[in-house]
């Protein structure tokens, strides 16, 4: 059996997970709540954040997995893409643990671990994860894409945002309403109790499997102005259905481009990834087209959807059985390499 530590500081959480083989171990999150105030996440606040939280987290995922440093086979980080003093608070951390137990390091890709989250067994070895060729929808704060996975590391995206990614949609629509950031998750909450078809936004014309959102965010910024002029009250007293409308559109928007890539491909393994994944409304909606459809739908659970190391664990053990090893001298990058 193979034990990996991995790490992951990509953004505004730091995680540290211990998987052996496809068994997660361990997954330890560390949300940075300084963000929130800011509307956004600040770079320079995340590093040092990391900087504070890294060592617990790596601790206590070496406990919870009853794992010591001197058992891992290899240690992994995510090389790409993020912010980039972020991302070199992980890759050097992890470099140097490899550099002191004398094991290979690993690199990995944060929106390919993503798709791979899909991979991960909970607990047991047959719980039901999709086999190949499989179709991602991947829908994360910086991300939307729609990802071909042959094998675990034979990915292609075809299909991807032009502009804004499904969780800024999110987040921006909250701003907008006035709640911290991110706000996607209360969308989610409000959004529960509410009428998703009260209020109708608009849907982008694209015709290939690409996606636009930055239309809708012009079109909720403007309705919002104008109800709240006609009457200062409109959010508070509308709330709810505002959040399921604005939600609902989001989700159809993913959704229709997802089921014109599975006609177009053929491909009835279908999976959802990322931080929107962990979106209700979309898990919903996304089981009940895959009933309609034939598909067979793959979710990941809960903790494997927003950003976390247990993804990045699972794609390192890939890239071991593969010899996919970096030396010391692999440096982050910002960009999707
Ligand atoms: O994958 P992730 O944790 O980080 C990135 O790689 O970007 O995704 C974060 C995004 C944020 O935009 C956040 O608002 C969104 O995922 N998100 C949600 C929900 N949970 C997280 N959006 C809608 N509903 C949720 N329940
Ligand atoms: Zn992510």
């Amino acid at each position: 059996m193979i034990t990996i530590l991995a790490i992951e500081s990509s953004c505004d959480e730091t995680a540290a997970s211990v998987c052996k083989d496809k068994i997660i171990l361990s997954n330890v999150i560390s949300s940075q709540k300084i963000h929130e105030k800011y509307g956004g996440v600040v770079p320079e606040l995340a590093s040092r954040a990391h900087l504070q939280a890294i060592v617990p987290v790596v601790e206590q995922a070496l406990k919870i997995a009853k794992v010591a440093l001197e058992e891992i086979d290899a240690f992994a980080f995510t090389q790409s893409p993020g912010l980039i003093g972020a991302l070199l608070v992980g890759a050097e951390f992890t470099k140097s643990l490899a550099l002191a137990f004398n094991r290979p390091l690993i690199a990995v890709h944060h929106m390919q671990a993503h798709v791979l989250a899909n991979l991960i067994q909970s607990g047991n070895t047959d719980s039901k994860i999709p086999s190949f060729p499989f179709l991602c929808l991947t829908v994360s704060g910086g991300h939307t894409q729609i990802v071909l996975c042959e094998s675990p590391l034979n990915q292609k995206v075809i299909g991807q945002t032009l502009d804004d990614a499904a969780g800024e949609a999110f987040d921006k629509s909250a701003k907008i309403l006035g709640f911290p950031y991110p706000g996607g998750p209360l969308i989610d909450k409000y959004a529960k109790e509410g009428y998703p078809h009260k209020y109708q936004f608009p849907k982008p014309k694209i015709d290939d499997l690409n996606f636009s959102f930055s239309g809708l965010k012009t079109a909720f910024l403007y309705f919002i102005r104008d109800e709240k002029m006609k009457n200062e009250n409109f959010v508070e007293e509308n709330l709810s259905d505002i959040c399921a409308s604005i939600q609902s559109r989001i989700v159809s928007i993913l959704l229709d481009k997802l089921k014109k890539a599975a006609n177009e491909t053929g491909i009835k393994e279908l999976c959802i990834a990322g931080g929107v994944s962990a979106n209700s409304g979309l898990r919903a909606a996304f089981e009940k087209m895959g009933k309609e459809e034939g598909w067979n739908t793959y979710i990941p659970k809960f903790e494997y959807c927003t950003d976390n190391a247990a993804m990045i664990a699972i794609t390192a053990y890939y890239k071991y059985l593969n010899s996919e090893f970096e030396n010391l001298s692999v440096v982050p990058s910002a960009r999707t390499a």
